[in-house]
């Protein structure tokens, strides 16, 4: 019996990367599964259904349950087919995966309002989407679980990639407000840090040799990794398991922190703009965060 017996799980942006991986795990744990893909490129043009049709054939071949489904994440009507096939064709909805995501990355000054919205629409209105329509399946059952992609880029930071860090540090903030809305109707919402190579990890430029050098590490962090976080999360094994972030790098698991207070200062008589610089920024400096911390500077070293 695989963890997934009887359940029935959509997973977005499945025709490659660490989607597919994730779906033919979960089919392999016996899930039925929705593989959604729209195909496009990693910008998010154009369109093809072959990578996800290729998914769903390749978890056929191996006996296991699934059905493509080509829409768009951005689209709401598109992302409630999703759910609607799911349950359509195999009578339920159990987990949600919102791993479909695109890459524009432009440094600041160069980055369009069609570069942002594109980015967002996929990433945090896609969450947004697919979420709302599962929601009422999930409050009838008084079950479900949502598993939400976000990124170290949007936790930590990244160099050009406000639209991208801007969308995953809202699917944090999206993933807590639907984990505290539904906890009374049973339902969890978590997040995952993936670190895997694929195709939008290859569209980041390399501007210096050290950037080049951890690329090639990446290459080694394989997209199947991820998959097992996954299944545990849609699994009833992680049913008090919600309003985590956790993250995953070849055989690392990783669960990180919330922002917290870090220090805290008191003046009876109130503040005045002089006395925060003469005061309080003095007694805090030494607390600040690093301003030109990175991903990779928290993540710097080779993963085993
Ligand atoms: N690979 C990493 O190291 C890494 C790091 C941090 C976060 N992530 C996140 O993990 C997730 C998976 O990324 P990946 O690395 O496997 O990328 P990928 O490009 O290999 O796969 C993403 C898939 O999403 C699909 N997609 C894009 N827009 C879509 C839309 N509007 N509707 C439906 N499908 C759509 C694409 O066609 C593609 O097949 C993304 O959310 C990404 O932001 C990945």
């Amino acid at each position: 019996m695989g963890i997934l017996e009887g359940k029935v799980v959509a997973v977005t942006g499945a025709g490659r990367g660490v989607g597919r991986e994730i779906a033919l795990l979960c089919a392999r744990e016996g899930a039925a599964v929705v593989v959604n893909d729209l195909g496009g490129n990693a910008e998010g043009e154009g369109a093809d259904l072959t990578p996800a049709q290729q998914t769903v054939d390749d978890i056929k071949a191996a006996g296991g349950k699934a059905l493509v489904n080509g829409a768009s994440v951005a689209d709401p009507k598109g992302a409630a087919s999703i759910v609607e096939d799911a349950v359509q064709a195999f009578g339920r909805i159990d987990a949600v995966v919102n791993n479909a995501g695109i890459l524009r990355d432009r440094i600041w000054h160069k980055m369009s309002h069609e570069d942002w919205n594109a980015v967002i629409d996929v990433h945090l209105n896609g969450c947004f989407n697919v979420s709302k329509a599962a929601t009422p399946y999930f409050r009838e059952q008084q079950s479900g679980s949502f598993v939400h992609f976000t990124s170290t880029s949007g936790l930590i930071g990244n160099f050009g990639q406000a639209n991208y860090s801007a969308a995953k540090l809202g699917i944090v903030g999206l993933s807590q407000s639907i984990a505290l809305d539904m906890a009374r109707a049973g339902v969890r919402s978590n997040c995952i840090a993936p670190f895997a190579w694929s195709r939008l990890i290859a569209t980041i430029p390399a501007t210096n040799e050290a950037e080049a050098l951890r690329i090639e590490r990446m290459k080694t962090m394989t997209a199947d990794k991820i998959a097992p976080l996954v299944a545990f999360l849609a699994s009833d094994a992680s049913q008090d398991v919600s309003n985590q972030i956790f993250g995953v790098r070849k055989n690392e698991i990783f669960l990180f922190s919330k922002p917290r207070p870090i220090r805290s200062m008191q003046k009876s008589e109130g503040w005045t703009a002089q006395a925060i610089a003469d005061e309080m920024l003095p007694a805090f400096r030494g607390s600040f965060a690093d301003p030109g911390e990175r991903s990779g500077d928290v993540f710097g070293y080779d993963p085993i």
